[in-house]
């Protein structure tokens, strides 16, 4: 199977949980990407995900990062929508 190659949207409380369990405990996927709208945000999911983790603001950027082929949304329930439907076109 391919690897999955995430780009995880949302770097708040439940957005850096996932980035430590995506990096640490789940085989055959990484986070390469991590976006949130504050770059300080980001940063710190970056921190988390290690070096080399792309970061972006923008998640029309992230989602359509050439490296990526998967995406996790962890924004708030009303964000969902806009990375959601990007996501899947
Ligand atoms: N915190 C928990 O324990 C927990 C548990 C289960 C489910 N959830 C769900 O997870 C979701 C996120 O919760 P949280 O506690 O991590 O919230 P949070 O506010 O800590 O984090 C959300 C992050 O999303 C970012 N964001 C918002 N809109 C964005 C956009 N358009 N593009 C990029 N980044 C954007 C915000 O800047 C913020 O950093 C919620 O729907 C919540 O119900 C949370």
């Amino acid at each position: 199977m391919e690897n999955l190659n995430i780009a995880l949207i949302g770097c708040g409380m439940i957005g850096r949980e996932h980035i430590e369990r995506i990096q640490n405990r789940i085989r055959g996927a990484q986070v390469v990407a991590v976006c949130d709208v504050f770059e300080e945000g980001a940063k710190k999911g970056a921190e988390i995900a290690g070096a080399g983790t792309k970061v972006y603001t923008d998640f029309n950027e992230a989602i359509n990062d050439p490296d990526v082929n998967a995406v996790v949304v962890t924004t708030p329930g009303q964000f969902h929508k806009g990375p959601v439907l990007a996501a899947i076109k």
